[in-house]
């Protein structure tokens, strides 16, 4: 008998990806290619593992390659590492469907074969046919135990659901990446059935912008971690015609959120966090009618930084790095914004840059001190 998902949606893998689809694999792909020589390098272990609950079938009508074959792909890129450090990287491909779960198979299998036969004493892939709900309780404590990178690339929103999010959460070396249909909370948020997943204010989130919908689950999420957690959470919306769809990263380490920000930065050098123009930012020549002269995001974030380097809220890199971070921005933008304080005579520092980056704070502990003129 063929399993059926439980949730009646259309399918991904009966025609070709869209444009939308391809940029949230593309940010899959490029998170998973900066995480897996960094976990190598590091050295903490010498097993990673990588999960995707909901793997498809590996490529779509076109040939054109899913989640699961492009994380073989970004692992076989890094064989020379692998081998050089004897790690061994355990893959869990999961998917529901019967019929799709064997085609996955074959299409992970037949990718093996392209790659050298010493990798393979290092790649081991655990295929699962099971439901998610059943199988994520039963890993978890394997996820919990080692360098993990989780994917959850869902059709809906059911299983952002606090019984999984927040088991997420609580781990200390857990990298993840959820998708969210957010829009569907806009049309059946207020039903029982998506209460019961996440209790969220439908009508504050649609005064605040349907366009923001992703964005503003995630402060939702934010807001439900436990006081003393340390996980970060970063939204990436994606639009595909009227739906907003969204991922959602969390992690805890400096370093991850770095590399994240980076890829989210590339993908959309104006706003960073979505691949459409969710901030209006096109018509900034305009004056808002209640709001005066908008500005754009990265000049409003600059603003906030002189501001508070002037008051003497951040006098350290560490600080403005910490401070960078949390208002989703990467360091280029607070460096930009220092060079230009100093060049105006505001401020001075004891280096030749404001080293507002992961590796000048985190990595070498150099700290560099900000002094108002
Ligand atoms: C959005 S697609 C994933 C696409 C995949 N990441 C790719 O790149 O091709 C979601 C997949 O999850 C499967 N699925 C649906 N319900 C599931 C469940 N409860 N547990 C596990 N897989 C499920 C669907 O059959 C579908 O293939």
């Amino acid at each position: 008998m063929i399993k059926k998902p439980l949730m009646a949606t259309v399918d991904l893998h009966d025609k070709p990806f869209d444009e939308t689809t391809k940029i949230k694999l593309t940010l899959f792909e490029s998170y998973a290619q900066a995480w897996i020589p960094t976990f190598i390098m590091a050295g903490f272990s010498k097993e990673l593992h990588i999960f995707d609950f909901f793997a498809g079938t590996g490529y779509d009508k076109n040939k054109s390659p899913g989640s699961p074959i492009r994380l073989l792909e970004k692992v076989i890129e890094q064989a020379d590492l692998i081998f050089k450090r004897r790690i061994k990287i355990i893959l869990h491909f999961n998917e529901f469907d019967s019929e799709k779960f064997e085609v996955l198979k074959s299409s992970c299998e037949s990718k093996m074969i392209t790659c050298e036969n010493g990798l393979k004493n290092h790649v081991d892939i655990k295929y699962y046919n099971e439901d998610f709900a059943i199988l994520f309780p039963s890993l978890m404590p394997l996820i919990a135990k080692h360098p993990s990178l989780v994917y959850l690339d869902q059709n809906g929103i059911k299983f952002i659901s606090q019984e999984y999010f927040l088991e997420l959460a609580k781990t200390s070396q857990t990298d993840f990446m959820y998708f969210l249909s957010s829009s569907y909370f806009v049309r059946f948020g207020n039903s029982p059935e998506f209460k019961k997943h996440i209790d969220l204010n439908i009508d504050d989130l649609k005064k605040r912008g349907y366009e923001k919908i992703h964005r503003n689950i995630c402060d939702h999420l934010k807001e439900s971690l436990p006081p003393d957690s340390s996980l970060k959470l970063y939204p990436f919306s994606l639009r595909k015609g009227v739906n907003i769809h969204g991922v959602i990263f969390g992690a805890k380490h400096h370093r991850a959120v770095d590399k994240f920000l980076s890829i989210a930065w590339k993908l959309n050098p104006i706003n960073g966090d979505a691949n459409f123009d969710i901030d209006n930012e096109a018509n900034l020549g305009q004056i808002d009618m209640f709001k005066g002269q908008r500005i754009s995001k990265i000049d409003s974030f600059k603003k906030e930084v002189r501001d508070k380097i002037l008051s003497e809220e951040i006098k350290t890199n560490k600080e403005l790095l910490n401070f960078t971070f949390e208002k989703g921005h990467i360091g280029k933008h607070a460096n930009e914004c220092l060079k230009e304080m100093k060049k105006n005579k505001e401020i001075t520092y004891n280096a030749n840059s404001p080293c507002v980056t992961y590796d000048s704070v985190y990595k070498n502990e150099k700290i560099v001190h900000y002094e108002k003129i």
